[in-house]
């Protein structure tokens, strides 16, 4: 077989397709990358502990977040700027996501109207990432868009007071190429500043559950319950905003002992492989989220290599959950995983 038989070959075959400016901005991360590279190596220093002679007939990937039924525990990250990887951008990754029976999360910096989005995917579940700006009207706007479009949930994103430092960008002098324009432009817009816990609330009174993405402390995990969070995201941003913070896997644990089963848990960071989705399931996360493995496939293939990668990934979600014996992500244990 010579086609891309995992996401480590959609990433090698993306850097070949991509522009040099748009891969700079893709694969970055912050400072010299340190947490970037601990995300995917933490994964792989968990070792898996798989339980024998247990009956693994009639085996599913099927499992929920926030109450919805998805296909499997990996769900779209939010990934600014899609129309940099592929033409037809954030329309590929909803369609595919549909298809693939999971749920996207749209960015605030979408390239594609949030409206046009739902409209290419109607009947799919689909969350829109917030950045609160400090003209809180634009950020504002864009919420009402995404609430009239039937996205279910917001999903607020806490770890970019700033845009980390991302040197690869300012080595090549990242540009957003012309004809191409963020819904909330996340690079001339500066964000508010003064963003507290108290603005939970603020959001919650849009009526949606609030996803609060971004943090890795017990701490925060507990002031995200206390202030009516429906879910958190464990996760450093793919390593792009502070270097030098425990990669996400590594902080899972301390996050969901200290929400003690007060809501659902998510991570992000680093997910490559279905063992990694395992492994995080073992470790208390309810699903995960994936950036770069599907902007690769975006980049390679659009609409039909997200489909492909997540396909992929389910197929080995498939295979672990059986090898490990569980028959469900549910199955999936705290002994599972050293
Ligand atoms: C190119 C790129 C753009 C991103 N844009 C956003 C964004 O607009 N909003 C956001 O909340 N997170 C953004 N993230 C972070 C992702 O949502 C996610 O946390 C991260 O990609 C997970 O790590 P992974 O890429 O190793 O899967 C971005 C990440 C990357 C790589």
């Amino acid at each position: 077989m010579d086609g891309p038989l995992n996401v480590w070959d959609y990433e090698r075959l993306a850097e070949e397709r991509l522009d040099a400016n748009a891969h700079a901005y893709f694969a970055g991360g912050a400072g010299d990358e340190s947490t970037m590279r601990d995300n995917v190596a933490a994964f792989q220093r968990l070792k898996l502990r798989p339980r024998v002679l247990v009956d693994v007939g009639a085996g599913t990937t099927r499992t929920t977040v926030l109450g919805t039924e998805i296909s499997m525990p990996v769900v779209i990250a939010p990934l600014a700027l899609q129309r940099l990887a592929h033409p037809d951008g954030e329309l590929a990754t909803a369609r595919a996501a549909a298809a693939a029976g999971t749920i996207m999360c749209l960015s605030t910096a979408t390239t594609t109207r949030p409206a046009e989005v739902a409209a290419a995917a109607p009947e799919a579940p689909r969350w829109f990432q917030v950045y609160v700006f400090d003209d809180r009207a634009i950020t504002e706007e864009l919420i009402a868009e995404a609430i009239d479009s039937g996205y279910g949930a917001l999903v607020l994103t806490v770890d970019a007071p700033f845009l980390g430092r991302r040197e690869r960008d300012l080595r090549i002098d990242f540009k957003i190429p012309e004809g191409i324009t963020p819904a909330g432009n996340i690079f001339t817009e500066g964000f508010d500043l003064g963003l507290s816990w108290r603005d939970l609330e603020w959001l919650a009174g849009y009526g949606l559950p609030v996803v609060v993405k971004g943090l890795i402390t017990a701490e925060d995990a507990r002031l995200a319950c206390e202030h009516g969070a429906a879910a958190v995201v464990v996760s450093n941003h793919g390593g792009r905003q502070l270097d030098g913070v425990s990669a996400t896997v590594d902080a899972l644990e301390e996050v969901v002992d200290a929400v003690d089963g007060r809501l659902e848990v998510l991570l992000d960071g680093g997910v490559r492989r279905g063992t990694d989705v395992l492994k995080a399931l073992a470790l208390g996360a309810r699903a995960v989220l994936i950036g770069r493995a599907m902007v690769w496939a975006l980049a390679v293939e659009g609409e039909a290599g997200v489909a492909h990668v997540l396909q992929l990934l389910r197929d080995e979600i498939q295979l672990g959950l059986a090898l490990l014996g569980c028959r469900s992500p549910e199955d999936v244990s705290r002994g599972h995983v050293t």
